[in-house]
């Protein structure tokens, strides 16, 4: 198939036009077809909707939007036994050769938990939970849960390595954090902590297909450089569906998945069922979703925010941040992360499937969690899934979590009193 995107952008248009949407004809034209790319529901291949097919063969959802509802964090609440294949939870799998990370020969670099007719999802995710109780100096408790994520078979898998669960972010405000230039975020990291106060943040470089050395900046671990790239690795692990910048029509499979490369495919040999206009509709649509707005600050919030400081919680979570403009000129923003890769320990460590901690490099690591949009994803009525996995149900559990370069902040919040930490909680609750 080659993409018949002028059928499909008239019949986008024509369900605009039809729901009348008065506040659409103020967005740029760009956006709402994004938007509509982004609900968009795949179909598999051959399908008569040529402009919508090439689904899979294995996928996670049919739509950007079921796992990113309204461009927001996945909304789902763990809970122990099987996780209903699309809530927004997605597992990454690896084997390790001559000690270095590679995809699983079997599953490949995700494990994919949906398959078009004809072929059999990868598995289910089963979840139980590790608990332990942390008791802090006042004798405030709370109950720290661990979710082991486990999959059909995987006794078998012996080379099965390592696993990595993720759950979809929020992405408002993507616009900026993708035009921070990489002279701040090489001025901000400190690898080898030269200046000794225990945080040594780096810039995750990466070689993107032909292009140069980019550092990235989206994903729980700050792999990929911009939008497009990581729309496109959207495309190619949740959706199986190929773009120019990851041409595999069959997605995730491995040669070993024999049937599934072999499935009918949404386009022609040497073809992608996704081009790159759409990837760049998509991503329009991001680039206008609105950067999450801070609450009016109160007595509390603001001694809070002196605390955030004070504990040390601002060398990661930087409140100040530029992202360059078009005409070259930086607008100062509040993301509240320097958007560099940290060791936060081996609690927050992706881990070995034996149950020790993987000793995979980079498995300690996470780009620091912008916060802003905190309050409004801990007020969500699914619950707050706070951290790469969801794991922690508030804000407390979550800093709780904290080790590694920031296990020394993470114990002064421990220590306040409990007023300051209500303090700093309510300051943090209203980015
Ligand atoms: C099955 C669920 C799922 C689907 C479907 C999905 N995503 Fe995601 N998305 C995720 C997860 C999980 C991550 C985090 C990935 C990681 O850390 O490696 C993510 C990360 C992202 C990010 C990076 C945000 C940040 O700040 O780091 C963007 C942008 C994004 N997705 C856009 C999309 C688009 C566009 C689509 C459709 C083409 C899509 N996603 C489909 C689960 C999903
Ligand atoms: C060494 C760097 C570092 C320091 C210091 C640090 N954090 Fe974090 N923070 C991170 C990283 C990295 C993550 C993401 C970890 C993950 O998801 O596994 C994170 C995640 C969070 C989250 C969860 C956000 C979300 O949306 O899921 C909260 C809340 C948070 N931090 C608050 C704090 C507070 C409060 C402090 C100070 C007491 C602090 N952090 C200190 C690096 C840091």
């Amino acid at each position: 198939m080659s993409l018949s995107l002028k059928a499909f952008l008239g019949t986008a248009c024509a369900l605009l036009a039809s729901a009348g949407a008065a506040q659409a004809a103020e967005d740029s034209m760009d956006t709402v077809l994004g938007k509509a790319l982004f609900e968009r529901l795949w179909v598999s291949a051959p399908s008569s909707t040529k402009a919508a097919d090439g689904l899979g063969p294995l996928f996670n959802s049919r739509a950007c939007s079921s796992c990113h509802q309204g461009g927001g964090r996945a909304k789902v609440s763990l809970q122990e036994g099987d996780l209903p294949a699309s809530a927004g939870l997605t597992l990454r799998v690896g084997a390790v050769k001559n000690g270095a990370l590679v995809p699983h020969p079997l599953l490949g670099s995700q494990v994919q938990t949906f398959a078009v007719p004809g072929l059999k999802p990868e598995s289910k995710l089963h979840v139980s939970f590790q608990t332990h109780v942390e008791t802090l100096n006042d004798g405030t408790t709370a109950e720290l849960r661990r979710p082991r994520i486990q999959i059909d078979g995987q006794d078998q898998l012996a080379d099965l390595a390592w696993i990595s669960p993720r759950l979809a972010p929020d992405l408002h405000g993507a616009s900026l954090l993708e035009r921070v230039p990489l002279t701040w975020l090489a001025a901000q990291a400190d690898p080898d902590d030269l200046n000794g106060d225990g945080i040594s943040g780096a810039v995750v470089m990466g070689q993107y297909g032909e292009q140069d050395i980019e550092p990235g900046r989206f994903g729980w671990k700050g792999d990929e450089p911009d939008l497009a790239h990581q729309i496109s690795a959207a495309f190619h692990f949740d959706l199986g569906l190929s773009t120019p910048l990851r041409r595999a029509l069959w997605g995730d499979c491995t040669t070993a998945q024999s049937d599934c490369r072999a499935a009918p495919q949404g386009a022609d040999k040497g073809g992608v069922e996704v081009e790159t206009t759409v990837v760049s509709l998509v991503a329009t649509y991001l680039r206008a979703l609105p950067e999450p707005a801070s609450s009016a600050a109160t007595e509390d919030t603001k001694r809070g925010q002196m605390l955030f400081t004070k504990t040390g919680c601002g060398a990661c979570h930087a409140s100040k941040a530029p992202a360059e403009l078009a005409d070259g000129a930086a607008k100062w923003f509040a993301p509240y992360t320097d958007l560099l890769v940290h060791d936060m320990g081996d609690g927050l460590a992706d881990r070995a499937f034996d149950d020790s901690v993987s000793t995979v490099a980079g498995a300690h690591e996470w780009r620091t969690a912008p916060l802003w949009g905190l309050g409004a994803r801990v007020a969500a009525k699914d619950g707050a899934n706070l951290l790469h996995d969801g794991r922690a149900r508030s804000v407390l559990e979550a800093i709780l979590w904290h080790g590694g370069e920031a296990a020394p902040a993470k114990q002064r919040a421990a220590e306040l009193p409990a007023e300051d930490r209500a303090a700093l909680i309510a300051f943090l609750e209203s980015l």
